[in-house]
């Protein structure tokens, strides 16, 4: 039988992304209006741990909706990776009225939901990760503005490469997934694109390309390189020493994590938390919300967590394909 909620509480987990901050303002105010009240769980799950709780209004999210970051603030918590640790969490729940909870996050995120859901803990999930790499789901909180942030770096490296008839080595964020670096491959036409999902790892490919480009006339050769692959310094001085042309390699790093949201970021965090509010006022559990085929729904959290995603083969190849131009 589906619990009478009373009190939710909400946190985030993980990575930080941008629109993490309209996602809890949309889950405050929905709540509200449907009669629920809401707690704030500081730091992800080590504040639940640490009983770091407040109380929030719907003047405790004024002023947000355009922030970066997450005011929750989030975290790393080994803790809660074991029974103990998970056991404690819903026990906190309960100490604390809490009848559900709202975990903003990716899939490590998830899976701490899961175990509160089996601990009795009602609990949905909502994709925030700029990493794009959320299977149930075609959008995550905080890409949009990660890629734009990332796609106006590289535009300003690509000037000063062109100049100076340079090769650039531009690392973009992606420990696993290569979303980041494909959508920003192909929106700033580089010539070759490094993703952990396709890479094998042979440099002289690069090299021959980088050779064959210089002598069809381009005069700078853009290199996007996951985070994942890395070594982007290194990388570097091998190429340099193997074509004869000056080669620098650029980590953007965390700038790509910060920042205002973007318009799509703001938007989708807003439904998504406002559905997620929802379904957990109506004493659902162990669900995460997501936009499929552009509708927004929900999945069963073992279900979502089993599901797989790719990196588009042919999007792959358009990249490579549209970043060859020479002078006939
Ligand atoms: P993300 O949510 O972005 O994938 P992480 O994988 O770092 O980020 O997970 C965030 C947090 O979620 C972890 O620090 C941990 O507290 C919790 N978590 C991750 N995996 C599990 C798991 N298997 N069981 C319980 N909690 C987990
Ligand atoms: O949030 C996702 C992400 O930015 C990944 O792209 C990256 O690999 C990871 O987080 C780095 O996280 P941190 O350095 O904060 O542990």
């Amino acid at each position: 039988m589906e619990k009478t909620i009373k009190t939710i509480g909400i946190l985030t987990s993980g990575g930080d992304a941008p629109g993490m901050n309209a996602a809890i303002r949309a889950v405050v105010r929905k709540a509200l209006s449907n009669g629920v009240s809401v707690k704030g769980i500081k730091k992800g799950y080590q504040g639940l741990l640490n009983e770091e709780i407040i109380d929030m209004d719907s003047h405790s999210v004024s002023d947000i909706i355009q922030r970066g970051g997450t005011i929750l603030g989030t975290a790393r918590c080994k803790e809660f990776m074991t029974e103990e640790g998970q056991a404690k969490g819903a026990e906190m729940c309960k100490k604390h009225n809490i009848d559900g909870i709202v975990v903003i996050g990716g899939d490590g995120s998830y899976r701490g939901a899961q175990a509160l859901s089996k601990h009795g803990i009602n609990t949905i999930g909502i994709p925030g990760t700029i990493d794009l790499d959320i299977s149930c789901t075609d959008y995550t909180i905080g890409f949009d503005t990660a890629v734009n942030t990332a796609m106006e770096a590289i535009d300003k490296v690509r000037d000063t490469s062109s100049s100076h008839e340079r090769c650039s080595i531009i690392e973009v964020m992606g420990r696993n997934a290569g979303y980041i670096a494909l959508w920003c491959g192909i929106a700033n036409g580089a010539e070759d694109i490094l993703l952990p999902e396709k890479y094998d790892f042979n440099e002289q490919n690069i090299v021959n390309n980088i050779i064959t480009n210089r002598k069809r006339g381009k005069t700078h050769h853009l290199i996007i390189n996951a985070e994942g692959i890395g070594h982007s310094t290194s990388m570097a001085r091998r190429i340099e020493a193997a074509t004869g042309i000056e080669t620098r390699a650029t980590i953007l790093g965390y700038m790509q994590r910060g920042g205002s949201p973007t318009c799509k970021d703001r938007y989708y965090a807003s439904i998504m938390g406002a559905y997620a509010a929802d379904i957990l006022c109506e004493g659902k559990t162990n669900r995460v919300v997501g936009v499929k085929n552009g509708e927004f729904v929900d999945f069963d959290i073992d279900e979502a967590l089993a599901m797989q995603k790719n990196i588009s083969d042919y999007e792959y190849e358009i990249s490579r394909c549209l970043a060859v131009s020479s002078r006939s």
